[in-house]
C-alpha cells in the first residue's frame, strides 16, 4: 500500500469540486510526508492557494475539505496549523492493518504501475582499449539501479551497453600494433600489450602536439605578461565603478597569465618525459607524423580496408572480454551491447535522411544540423568524410525506436557530455522521433582525497580491478575485526569471511555511488563507503544480519512465522514509527523513479535501519512482555530485513546471513 497514494486519492474526488483536472494534480502534488514527525506523518498545503482564489481564509477551506473527505479510518488526528497547513496522522489500526498485507505480499506491499512504459537504458558504455575509469562504474552502478527499479515497478525495460568501439583509440592500437608492438607480451596478455600501446601512442601524440607548440604557448605567455603589465600601470580613476571594473580586469588578466604558464609546464613535463627516455625518443625521431597517421589508421578502418578490419576483429573480443570481467563481479548484465560498430552502415543514411528532411546543410565542407537554442550546430559529418560521435547517437535512436518503440531513453553518462546530449534530443526530436522522452542521467565526478579526479593506480582495465580487490580486502579486514570483538569470540571460519568481504566490498564501492546524489561530486574513501554506522552499505547489511541473528537465536521458523500470520500490535512509538517507515518503501522507489535518483532509495533505507535499530533498543523482542508481541515483534523484523534485502537488490547490492 502507498499511503500518499490513498491519501491522494482520498482528496481527488472533492478537490474536482473546487479545481480543473489539470490543476488538480498540482494541487494533490502539495500532499507530502511531513517534514517533522512531531506534526504528523503526512502534510498538505493546498489551502493556501486555494483560499486566495476563491478569496476565502484558507483555513476555512481545509476544514471544509477535511469535512467532505472524511478521513476518520485513515487518521488517528488530522489538524488545521498556522495558516491553514493541514497535519495528517496515521491512526495505528490502520497502519498494522496494512502492514498485515505487506507481510502478506511477495512485493511487500509495492503496485506495479499502471501503465507500464517501454525505457531503454544505454549506461556504462565504456570505449574498448582505452582504460575504463572510475566514471564509468559510476555509470554503471547508476544505471543498473535504476533498471532494476523501473523493471520491479513494472515497467518494460531494455539495458544497452552503446560501447564505444570504433572509435580513434582503435586507429591508435592498430598503428601502435604495427610499429611497437612486443610480440611476447601481447602473446601472454593481449589486453594488457593493447593498452600499453594505446598510452604509448597517446603520449608520443602528445609529445609533438606539445613539442610543435611550444613556441605558440610562449608567445601567449608574453602577450598575457604585456597585457597585465599594461593595466598594472593604469593609475586608480577615484571613480568607484571604474576602479571596481579595473581590479577585476587585473585579476582576470593574472589568472590567464598564471594558466597560461601552467599550459607551459605541462607541456615541458610531457616534451621531457619522451626526450629523458632514449627508447622513446627514438621512437619520437621516427613518428614524427603519428598523430595524422593515427587518424588515417581509423579512416582506413572505417572505410573496410582489410588489414585493419582484420586487425580490429582480433582486438575487439579480447578487448570485451577484458571489460566483461568487471561486469561478472558487479553482477551486471545488458540486453543487448551493440556498441557504435553496429551503426556504422546506417551513418549515411543519417545524413541523407537530415538533408531530405531540410536540417542538415553544407558549412566549410562539413554536414552540420543549425539549432535555434545552441551556439554551435552539430557536426554530423566532416569535410573529410568521417562521421561523429553524434552520428551514431542519431542512427542509434532511429534503431531503438524501429526495434522497441521506446517510450523514453536513458543516457546514464557523466555531466561533461550534457551539451553533446542536449542538442541530440533537439535534434532526434525534431527529426525522427519526435514522441520519444529523453534523458540524460548525469552525474558528477569521482574525487580523490585531495579533491582531484579519482584515478586508479595503474590507469588500465586492470586498475579497475585493482580497485574492487582493494575494496574487498579492506572488507576483510573489517569483518574480521568486527568478528574478532564479538562478547563470545569469533564466529565466522575464514571461508565465510571470504564470502561476506565479496559481497560487503563490492556493495561498498555501488552504495558509495549510489547514495551521493548523482549530480555532485563525491570522494572516494575506502574507510568511510566501509564504516558499520552510517549510510553505507556495510550498515545496512549489518542490519538485516542482525534480524537474521535474532531469528537464530530464538530458533524462530521464519516460514511459520510467515505463515501464522499473528496480528500486528503497535502499541510502542517505536514499533509505530518502524512500521509507518516499512509502509514507505513503494513512496520510496516513486521517488527514485521521480528524477532518476537512486539516492532517494538509500536515504530510504538508511532511516529505516535507523528506525530498526532504535525500535531493537527499546523494544525487547525475543524477551517481549507476552507472546503475541514477541510475535508481532518477530514479523516487524522479518519485515525489515524483507525490506533491506529487496532494496539492497534494487541497488545490485547483496546480503549475507551473519557478520
Ligand atoms: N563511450 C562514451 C564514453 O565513454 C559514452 C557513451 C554514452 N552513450 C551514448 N549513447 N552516447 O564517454
Amino acid at each position: 500500500m502507498n499511503i500518499l497514494a490513498a491519501l491522494k486519492n482520498r482528496f481527488h474526488e472533492v478537490l474536482t469540486e473546487y479545481a480543473g483536472d489539470s490543476d488538480v494534480q498540482n494541487l494533490l502534488d502539495m500532499i507530502k510526508q511531513a517534514q517533522d514527525a512531531r506534526f504528523g506523518d503526512y502534510q498538505a498545503n493546498f489551502a493556501m492557494p486555494l483560499g486566495k482564489r476563491l478569496g476565502k481564509a484558507p483555513r476555512d477551506v481545509a476544514a471544509e475539505i477535511l469535512e467532505k473527505v472524511g478521513l476518520d479510518d485513515i487518521c488517528s488526528q488530522t489538524d488545521i496549523a498556522g495558516p491553514g497547513f493541514i497535519n495528517l496522522s496515521i491512526c495505528p489500526d490502520w497502519i498494522s492493518s496494512q502492514i498485515h498485507v505487506a507481510a502478506g505480499d511477495d512485493r511487500i506491499g509495492v503496485s506495479p504501475v499502471d501503465d507500464p512504459n517501454t525505457y531503454i537504458l544505454d549506461y556504462s558504455s565504456p570505449n574498448v582499449a582505452k582504460p575504463m575509469h572510475v566514471g564509468h562504474i559510476r555509470s554503471t552502478v547508476i544505471g543498473d539501479s535504476l533498471a532494476r527499479t523501473l523493471r520491479f515497478l513494472g515497467h518494460q525495460v531494455i539495458t544497452d551497453n552503446h560501447l564505444g568501439d570504433w572509435g580513434t583509440q582503435f586507429g591508435m592500437i592498430i598503428y601502435g600494433y604495427k610499429h611497437f608492438v612486443d610480440r611476447q607480451a601481447y602473446q601472454q596478455h593481449e589486453v594488457k600489450e593493447l593498452s600499453r600501446l594505446y598510452r604509448l601512442v597517446n603520449q608520443l601524440i602528445d609529445y609533438w602536439k606539445s613539442k610543435n607548440g611550444l613556441d605558440t604557448q610562449q608567445q601567449e605567455i608574453r602577450r598575457r605578461a604585456t597585457e597585465l603589465e599594461r593595466l598594472e600601470q593604469i593609475q586608480p580613476t577615484g571613480d568607484k565603478k571604474e576602479d571596481k571594473k579595473h581590479s577585476k580586469m587585473l585579476a582576470r588578466a593574472r589568472e590567464q597569465l598564471s594558466q597560461a604558464r601552467k599550459i607551459f609546464e605541462s607541456m615541458q613535463t610531457k616534451v621531457a618525459a619522451i626526450e629523458e627516455d632514449e627508447q622513446l625518443k627514438g621512437y619520437a625521431q621516427q613518428h614524427p607524423d603519428i598523430a595524422q597517421s593515427v587518424l588515417l589508421e581509423t579512416a582506413q578502418l572505417h572505410q573496410g580496408d582489410a588489414t585493419n578490419r582484420q586487425l580490429w576483429e582480433e582486438f575487439l573480443p579480447k578487448c570485451r572480454e577484458d571489460i566483461q570481467r568487471v561486469y561478472t563481479r558487479l553482477k551486471v548484465q545488458f540486453d543487448v551491447e551493440y556498441g557504435e560498430s553496429f551503426y556504422h552502415h546506417m551513418l549515411p543514411g543519417v545524413v541523407t535522411g537530415l538533408q531530405q528532411a531540410g536540417m542538415a546543410s553544407e558549412s566549410e565542407g562539413a554536414q552540420c544540423v543549425f539549432l535555434d537554442d545552441f551556439e554551435t550546430p552539430m557536426i554530423i559529418q566532416k569535410s573529410d568524410g568521417a562521421y561523429l560521435y553524434a552520428t551514431t547517437d542519431l542512427a542509434t535512436i532511429a534503431y531503438r525506436m524501429n526495434e522497441w518503440d521506446a517510450d523514453e531513453i536513458l543516457y546514464v553518462v557523466d555531466h561533461r557530455q550534457s551539451e553533446h546530449f542536449h542538442k541530440l534530443f533537439a535534434v532526434a526530436n525534431a527529426w525522427n522521433a519526435p514522441d520519444v522522452k529523453m534523458h540524460h542521467i548525469s552525474f558528477g565526478t569521482v574525487l580523490d582525497e585531495t579533491g582531484r579526479p579519482y584515478k586508479t593506480r595503474s590507469g588500465v582495465a586492470v586498475g579497475l580491478e585493482g580497485l574492487l580487490d582493494e575494496a574487498v580486502s579492506k572488507a576483510f579486514e573489517v569483518v574480521s575485526a568486527n568478528d574478532d570483538g564479538k562478547p563470545n569470540g569469533p564466529e565466522l571460519d575464514e571461508a565465510t569471511r571470504n564470502h561476506i568481504a565479496d559481497v560487503v566490498g563490492h556493495g561498498a564501492i555501488k552504495y558509495a555511488d549510489l547514495s551521493h546524489n548523482r549530480t555532485s561530486d563525491y570522494v572516494f574513501s575506502y574507510d568511510k563507503m566501509m564504516a558499520l554506522e552510517g549510510n553505507t552499505a556495510t550498515y545496512m547489511q549489518y542490519s538485516y544480519a542482525r534480524v537474521r541473528s535474532i531469528f537464530r537465536k530464538g530458533g524462530v521458523d521464519v516460514d511459520r512465522l510467515r505463515q501464522q500470520q499473528h496480528p500486528m500490535i503497535l502499541g510502542h512509538s517505536a514499533e509505530r514509527a518502524l512500521a509507518m517507515m516499512i509502509l514507505r518503501y513503494s513512496e520510496a522507489l516513486e521517488n527514485v523513479i521521480d528524477d532518476y535518483r537512486p539516492n532517494q532509495l538509500t536515504n530510504y533505507l538508511f532511516d529505516l535501519a535507523k528506525r530498526f535499530s532504535s525500535f531493537f533498543e527499546q523494544c525487547p523482542v525475543l524477551k517481549a512482555e507476552d507472546d503475541a508481541i514477541k510475535q508481532s515483534r518477530l514479523r516487524l523484523c522479518d519485515l525489515t530485513g524483507r525490506v533491506i534485502a529487496h532494496g539492497l537488490d534494487l541497488l545490485g547490492i547483496g546480503i549475507v546471513e551473519q557478520m
